[in-house]
């Protein structure tokens, strides 16, 4: 499917007002945009799904209006190849020429968090050399792992898991829009699904949609589905030595899709056993040595990711 046939990208909140749930929030903001002159730099915080990056992109359009795009510096910072990478593209953004009507030029560093401690220390430093024409906006899941000194210099936002109510009219207004039929059981269905991340909740309606109505069991049919033919296409793909395509779909099912490591885990043991495999005590000793890892508490996203690695190399 193409982004844009993806209804949380299609349904994505282009202005502050259309964000639901996070009310505190963004009657904060929609009062520090009147004025942006003052504004402070802003770290958002919260977990998957809530409205974080939507809300940054809202900001940074309202108060750059027409400039937006030329203005506006999109960073991840897991992505970037080092601190370097940042203090580079940083400065460069900054030095560029700014001839437009605006308050300041605006760089959204998504997944702060990941960044080591050293590397934020020289964060902090990039964000004060740059401060003068520019505002920063942090994303991060888990605020306690950002360091206190850039704490101190933003004004923190927690966003909250998206309630019941707002997850379930949301989900209602865009089944209308798009003439799905829906029932009250098949949105709480969903609701329960994705417990508060309202883009899985979009994404698994969207599937949902596919099978028929939005009904009780054709929610659990889809979250099903998806859930187990999508690990049986990651074993594949790992297993054809592709380990990048298979990482990629791995990380789109945990991150978009909200599946659990332990339960990617449980399928793709499914999955070996059903491919009749010529080295399927290969492929399951290798799964059984990355469960144990990540039970012994190392970081899931590394050892999956070495995991598919070493089922790609099987083959050579
Ligand atoms: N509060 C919200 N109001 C309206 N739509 C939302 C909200 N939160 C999430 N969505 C929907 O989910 C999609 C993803 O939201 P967004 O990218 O803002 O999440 P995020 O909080 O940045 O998550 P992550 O931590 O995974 O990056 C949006 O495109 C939108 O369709
Ligand atoms: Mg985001």
């Amino acid at each position: 499917m193409t982004e844009s046939g993806m209804w949380v990208e299609k349904y994505r909140p282009q202005r502050l007002s259309d964000v639901v749930n996070q009310t505190e929030i963004i009657g904060s903001l929609e009062a520090l945009i009147k004025d942006p002159t003052d504004m402070p730099h802003l770290l958002f915080s919260g977990s998957a799904g809530v409205g974080k990056t939507t809300t940054a992109l809202c900001v940074t359009r309202q108060i750059l209006g027409e400039y937006a795009k030329d203005y506006t510096l999109e960073l991840n910072a897991s992505d970037e190849r080092g601190i370097e990478m940042v203090r580079e593209k940083v400065k460069k953004f900054t030095k560029m020429a700014g001839f437009a009507d605006i308050p300041f030029k605006i760089v959204i560093l998504d997944e702060a968090d990941e960044m080591t401690g050293n590397a934020q220390t020289a964060l902090r430093r990039i964000i004060e050399d740059a401060a003068e024409n520019c505002r920063f906006i942090l994303i991060a899941n888990n605020v306690s792992k950002i360091i206190e000194p850039i704490q101190s210099r933003c004004a923190t936002f927690k966003f909250t898991s998206v309630s019941e109510g707002d997850v379930t009219s949301r989900l209602d207004e865009i089944a209308r829009k798009e003439g799905a039929k829906a029932d009250k059981k098949g949105l709480k269905a969903i609701y329960d699904y994705s417990e508060g991340d309202l883009r899985h909740a979009i994404n698994l309606m969207q599937a949902t949609a596919s099978l028929g109505a939005i009904s009780d069991e054709n929610v659990k049919s889809s979250a099903g589905l998806t859930k187990t033919s999508d690990v049986d296409k990651v074993l594949k793909i790992a297993l054809s030595g592709r380990v990048t395509d298979a990482r990629e779909k791995m990380i789109e099912l945990i991150r978009v899709y909200g599946m659990s490591e332990s339960d990617f885990l449980k399928y793709i043991n499914a999955a070996a056993f059903k491919t009749k495999h010529d080295r399927l005590s290969d492929i399951l000793e290798v799964i059984a040595k990355y469960d144990y890892r990540i039970l012994s508490g190392a970081n899931s996203e590394i050892q999956l990711s070495a995991m598919l690695a070493e089922l790609a190399n099987l083959e050579k």
